[in-house]
């Protein structure tokens, strides 16, 4: 229970939430962050008094500060929290509080503005760690209709958050950071793909300048949502700062009739010292579901880069026998296996198997995938069309389109409408007959193109806020149906990262780059929100297919540990040599998943770019691992000396050279630790660190940290 009616103080996680009621019209963000202990109904009180701003010259007479859902004609003259209209009229909206509901963790407000027909409620909870997840429901109770043109969830930020971190990318490159100083104005990033984007951030974060994974207070935001989104920050001129997010509304997507309400998505805010204490209340966070996947990550290979479209029993079964040979535990056969599906351009919308290239159906390799102890995958892309597929012959209505032309096409493919019933019953047939008729453990669910002009047909109104609420339906109903079922997001890669997917699915496709020098940063950053656990990472060919380097098997292996590992490459073509050496990796990764999937990824903020330390430690912090990637030359050679953070200060940890990497290369002498029995404490492995051991750029060092007491 509150201490005292006018001030909210919410405390979980290490992290404090205070709320002034008492400010008009509307309550106020007092503090947003770092745990300040139990406070006395006295200290909260005077906490809310310092927060208040004095009256200034050439301004509204009470100054306008940030409040929950703050709209201009309360006097907030910065970005409004909601706009819309009933047709052009009847845009003031100034809500006044109603009623509080709160307990320790949660606090319910309950808003209304009689004179323009709406109430709103806003849902902020803090969970169990300390991750403050705020939704915003939004209700027409006037008699007209009335249309939503913005509605998000604000976050206040320190004044001292200066500095701005996000990801962008493309396809192969998705999540690259990027940073930015937060001057006064607002700094906006918007998804208009109908999903994401590979150029979406995954994050929106600010903090104090030269903020890193390690040191130095960071805010960040997350729209828990698979549509258009939109997050920004802003430093106004009234010396108020925010995070704000939501989803992103085409015009006249969502009309209220009398009597209708729509809320935001999940809108997650976390903080930390350093970005993996804020990355670790997602991880937390996540792993804390009900659902969240919690039998051993299932060694997987994936068919694509292996074959491609060539889709041949024969040549798949030597490839299922090669995969068991070597450990892996999930076969997933990627695209080509539907109708007329030969190459990208046919096929999209006929979910049923090929009858010339699997005479006998799926049946022969699933059966073989199977028999080897392995369980089957399959590749599917439900949401999307090709012009080319009898579907679109019959049925082309179905497709999503805002004139009588089809949009730009992508892929030589177009999106289904999934919130016409018509299409969403039958692409729920189909996936449930594939699903019973055939022992499918897992699915990989691809989206590989963008949506534009993505309305109910010509004339009609934007669909990416019904489609994207058709996909979560369908997800879950087939979820309720098979649960056992494990879904991977897909979509060109990693261009549907979000925690909406991930909330119905069980892993990303982080990149459709192997490339380990381009995942490196992609993981870190997707790393942010997604717990590793959580990412697909796959060891590949040294041919890179998408990047046209060549590397070490060791690079590629060791780069795909932190995630949830799998291997993605043509293993017929390999030599039992090679075999041997991919069936050590996979061992080793079997024997590292509880680690990845229970305890912290650590990242360390280096002084050398060309070397990359980053590791996981176990939960109860008896073990860890380590990778050193030397990704470019730097000017020292050999390197200076890395930390290796996370561990239990005072306990004595052994440090040893995995025997899976290693070895000097020409001209080079052993490093004396790496033989020898070398024995540091957590504290001095985090402060002072050791040489790290690299032969040449592009080579990776896995190094074992196990406690010695
Ligand atoms: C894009 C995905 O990212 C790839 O992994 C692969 O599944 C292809 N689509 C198949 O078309």
């Amino acid at each position: 229970m509150n201490p005292r009616d006018d001030v909210i103080h919410l405390r979980r996680g290490g992290t404090t939430v205070i709320l002034d009621l008492s400010t008009a019209p509307l309550p106020s963000f007092v503090h947003w962050g770092a745990d300040l202990g139990p406070l006395p109904p006295a200290a909260l009180s005077s906490l809310a008094v310092a927060a208040r701003p004095q009256r200034v010259s050439g301004g509204l007479d009470a100054t306008p500060r940030l409040t929950l859902l703050p709209t201009e004609a309360a006097g907030w003259m910065f970005t409004p929290a909601l706009e819309g209209h009933r047709d052009g009229a009847g845009s003031s909206i100034l809500f006044s509080l109603v009623s509080v509901s709160s307990d320790e963790h949660a606090v319910s407000l309950e808003l209304a503005d009689v004179e323009a027909g709406l109430t709103a409620r806003i849902d902020l909870s803090l969970g169990v760690a300390g991750l403050l997840t705020q939704r915003v429901t939004l209700r027409n109770t006037g008699d007209t209709t009335f249309t939503v043109d913005r509605l998000q969830a604000v976050f206040p930020l320190p004044w001292e958050a200066t500095e701005i971190l996000d990801t962008t990318g493309h396809h192969l490159r998705e999540r690259a950071p990027q940073r930015r100083a937060l001057a006064i104005g607002t700094h906006l990033r918007e998804s208009r793909r109908g999903r994401p984007g590979a150029d979406a951030t995954v994050l929106l974060a600010a903090g104090r300048p030269g903020f890193g994974f390690e040191t130095g207070q960071v805010h960040g935001l997350h729209v828990a949502w698979s549509g258009n989104h939109r997050v920004l920050a802003e430093r106004t001129s009234n010396g108020d700062a925010f995070l704000a997010g939501g989803e992103l509304f085409q015009p006249g997507e969502v009309v209220l009739a009398p009597g209708e309400e729509i809320s935001t998505p999940p809108v997650m805010g976390s903080w930390g010292e350093g970005l993996s204490a804020l990355s670790y209340r997602f991880h937390d966070e996540w792993r804390a579901r009900p659902q969240h996947p919690s039998r051993p990550r299932p060694i997987t290979l994936n068919t694509w880069e292996a074959v491609y479209f060539d889709h041949d029993l024969r040549r798949l079964t030597a490839l299922a026998d090669a995969a068991a040979e070597v450990g892996v535990e999930r076969f997933v056969l990627d695209d080509g296996w539907f109708l007329g599906r030969r190459d990208d351009t046919a096929g999209l919308g006929d979910w049923l198997v090929d009858p010339i290239v699997w005479p006998e159906g799926l049946h022969p390799l699933v059966d073989h995938v199977r028999g080897l102890g392995m369980e089957f995958g399959l590749w599917v892309e439900p949401e999307m069309v090709n012009p080319d597929s009898e579907l679109a012959r019959s049925h082309p209505e179905w497709i999503l389109r805002g004139r009588a032309d089809l949009p730009p096409s992508a892929r030589q493919q177009q999106v289904l409408n999934l919130a016409h019933p018509g299409a969403y019953r039958y692409i729920a047939e189909r996936l449930h007959a594939l699903l019973e008729e055939y022992p499918i453990a897992y699915l990989k669910w691809d989206h590989n193109r963008d949506l534009v002009d993505a309305a109910a047909g010509p004339g009609g109104a934007a669909r990416v806020h019904a489609t994207t609420l058709a996909l979560y339906r369908l997800l879950d109903e087939l979820k309720a149906a098979h649960p056992a079922l494990e879904i991977e997001s897909c979509a060109s890669g990693g261009a549907r990262v979000d925690l909406g997917i991930l909330d119905r699915t069980d892993r990303i496709w982080t990149s459709d780059s192997l490339d380990p020098l381009e995942r490196l940063p992609n993981q870190r950053y997707t790393g942010l929100v997604v717990p590793p656990e959580m990412m697909g990472a796959h060891l590949t060919t040294p041919h890179l297919h998408t990047s046209g380097r060549t590397v070490d098997l060791e690079l590629s292996a060791a780069v795909a540990l932190i995630g949830h590992f799998g291997i993605e490459w043509d293993l017929t073509g390999t030599d039992p040599a090679a075999r041997a050496r991919i069936a050590k990796w996979v061992d080793y990764a079997k024997s590292l998943r509880d680690v990845i999937a229970t305890g912290r990824p650590v990242h360390v903020d280096g002084t050398d770019p060309g070397v990359d330390v980053r590791g996981v430690v176990a939960a109860d912090v008896s073990r860890a691992m380590f990778t050193i990637v030397q990704t470019v030359t730097d000017a020292a050679w050999p390197p200076g000396r890395v930390r290796m953070p996370g561990l239990d200060d005072d306990r004595l940890y052994r440090v040893a050279v995995s025997s899976l990497t290693g070895g000097q290369g020409a001209g080079q002498s052993p490093l004396e630790w790496a033989t020898s029995d070398t024995v540091l404490t957590g504290r001095q492995l985090s402060i002072v660190g050791l040489r790290p051991m690299v032969q040449q750029p592009q080579q990776a060092i896995v190094v074992d940290v196990t406690a010695a007491d």
